[in-house]
């Protein structure tokens, strides 16, 4: 077992954020901000046992994000309950450790975009010398003191720095420490010190701002903006002619067409794009998420399943880049319409949506004029 380990505190409820969830468990950019924080952990060179510090209604979601980041390393990360307060929820994870390691340190998850790079310096720093290693960014404001309102003094800030997480310890002076506090610290470095110890400083990093208010987390958004990370989905559907039935497809209405039998309108080309679409947010598909037997959904139109797919995609943080289809059949020609289809279809997704058709040169089902297949592409971003 690794000497490192690291301590991930992600038990506050985040009230300043105002989210309903629980702040490390608040979506970003299609990824809970634990998991942002877990990766950069995960992307340090120095091997480390991990800790996270959960809420205790969040415990079984944690250990999920965990073993996911963790991967063939899962044996290396744990997950305990938090308490009341940060200092709490640090001493819950100080009891986790194992007793091998020697070099302990503390993160918040709030610092979600905290980069591996920065757990290496701390570490290496503490390799170095006996005590504590934060680190810490120059002020580049002026500082003033006030008095009721008005200005007092300006302070020098040549001497002042901005402390972030990653804070590292001797694992064993820490756990003195905190078996002694007795007060609430504001953080680590500071409750390790109050109990005698010493603490220097290495450079911080910009990207590892907490996120604490709304605003804080639709900037880590824009800073995650560039690198998005981008998935793709795959659909079919095949439905046979009823000559009884009004043709739907690709959202529209062809008179003088065979239609086509199924559950609700029987658009083929709108059904493979859902499926594509779910299949690329890893969400199933449209049997399992609407279910052929729901009433609700008889002889629906649907745009009504394209709808609330699309609402669910959006839910689980991702955004519609383009899709494609290809529609093989005899009938309808889509030739004529193509261009109608693709305005039709890039008005109800809200990207673009491209339309393709072709015949099989009479073989299989398709080319005896049996019925009609649709193949849909979806690309997300998040
Ligand atoms: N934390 C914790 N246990 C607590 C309180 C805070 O593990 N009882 C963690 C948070 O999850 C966060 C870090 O400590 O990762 C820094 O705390 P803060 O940014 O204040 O987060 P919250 O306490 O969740 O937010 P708020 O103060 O707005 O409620
Ligand atoms: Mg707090």
């Amino acid at each position: 077992m690794p000497t490192v380990a690291v301590i991930v505190v992600a038990a506050g409820s985040g009230t300043r954020l105002g989210e309903s969830e629980p702040k490390a468990f608040v979506g970003l950019r299609g990824k809970p901000i634990l998991e942002h924080a877990l990766l950069g952990v995960f992307d340090a060179i120095e091997p480390a046992q991990v800790v996270v510090v959960a809420p205790r209604a969040k415990l079984t979601t944690a250990s999920g994000i965990a073993r996911r980041v963790a991967g063939v390393a899962s044996d290396l990360v744990s997950v305990v309950e938090g308490g009341d307060t940060r200092q709490a929820s640090v001493a819950a994870g100080l009891a986790a450790l194992g007793e091998e390691v020697e070099i302990v340190l503390v993160h918040d998850a709030a610092r979600a975009l905290t980069p591996g790079t920065l757990f290496d310096r701390v570490i290496a720093a503490i390799g170095e010398g006996a005590g504590g290693v934060i680190p810490a960014l120059p002020v580049s404001d002026t500082i003033k003191r006030i008095e009721g309102g008005a200005v007092a003094e300006t302070v020098e800030r040549r001497d002042l720095v901005h402390v972030q997480t990653p804070q590292g310890f001797p694992r064993r002076a820490l756990a003195e420490a905190y078996a002694r506090a007795s007060t609430e610290f504001t953080d680590d470095a500071a409750l390790f010190q109050d109990a005698g110890g010493t603490v220097t400083v290495v450079e911080g990093e910009a990207r590892a701002f907490k996120i604490t208010t709304p605003w804080d987390l639709r900037r880590a958004e824009n800073v995650l903006g560039a690198g998005s990370s981008l998935r793709t989905g795959i659909g079919v559907d095949v439905h046979a002619y009823d000559d009884t039935a009004p043709l739907w497809l690709g959202g529209l209405y062809w008179p003088d067409e065979p239609g086509l039998s199924g559950h609700s309108d029987g658009d083929a080309v709108i059904h493979a794009i859902c499926d594509a679409l779910l299949s690329a947010a890893g969400l199933g598909d449209l049997g399992n998420r609407f279910g052929t037997s729901d009433p609700r959904f008889d002889g629906a139109r649907s745009e009504v399943f394209l709808r609330e797919t699309l609402a669910m995609v959006q839910g689980s943080g991702f955004a519609v880049g383009n899709v494609a289809v290809q529609v093989i059949g005899i009938r309808p020609r889509v030739a004529p319409r193509r261009g109608e289809v693709e305005s039709r279809l890039t008005a109800l997704v809200g990207a673009p949506v491209s339309v393709a058709a072709t015949t099989t040169d009479g073989l299989g089902f398709t080319g005896r004029g049996e019925g009609v297949t649709a193949i849909a592409t979806a690309l997300l971003t998040s």
